[in-house]
């Protein structure tokens, strides 16, 4: 029986970039991560944490890839961000390499996932934000499969520091 949700609050955008950081931290290969809430929230924000929680090397900074659709970076497993905030389709998946990538061993982070027909992610971790006011957020990290439930009980096991 594992944990399948969490509640975080975060008052600040470095307490989301360490929570990002501290799931990083304890990804399994191949887990795929959709992060919604609204243009602000910290999306992207999250995803700088998750990088540096994989040890993406630090001269690699990280941007929504709103216009290139996926950026890639090297790290302990290989980070895929992705940002549909644009995408017009569904045929565009294909070309952006969108399924190859859900395939693949490497962690897939998609920003704006509400835009994928429903049912399209099969095992993944669903994290949402909510704007509480300027500075704080609540985090909602949901399990839809192992991966995303043992993640969680990793985050929760292991002491806020
Ligand atoms: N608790 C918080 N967590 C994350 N970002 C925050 C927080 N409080 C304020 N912010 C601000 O919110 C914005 C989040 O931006 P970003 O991560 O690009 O959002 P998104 O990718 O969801 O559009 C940043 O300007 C950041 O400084
Ligand atoms: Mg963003």
């Amino acid at each position: 029986m594992g944990n399948r949700q969490i509640q975080i609050i975060t008052n600040s955008l470095d307490e989301t970039r360490f929570l990002g950081k501290k799931t990083g931290k304890n990804l399994d290969p191949g887990t795929v991560l959709s992060l919604t809430g609204d243009l602000g929230s910290g999306k992207t924000t999250f995803v700088q944490g998750l990088a540096r929680g994989l040890d993406v090397p630090d001269n690699y900074y990280i941007t929504s890839p709103t216009y290139t659709l996926i950026n890639e970076y090297p790290g302990r497993y290989h980070l895929f961000h992705v940002d549909l905030y644009r995408i017009e389709n569904h045929a565009d998946f294909d070309d952006i390499g969108l399924y190859e990538i859900l395939r693949s061993d490497g962690i897939t982070a998609i920003e704006w996932a509400d835009k994928l027909p429903q049912d399209f992610l099969q095992e993944y971790l669903a994290i949402h934000i909510d704007i509480f006011n300027d500075e704080s957020r609540k985090i909602s990290m949901a399990a839809h499969g192992l991966r995303g439930e043992n993640l969680i009980k990793r985050i929760m096991e292991k002491k806020w520091d």
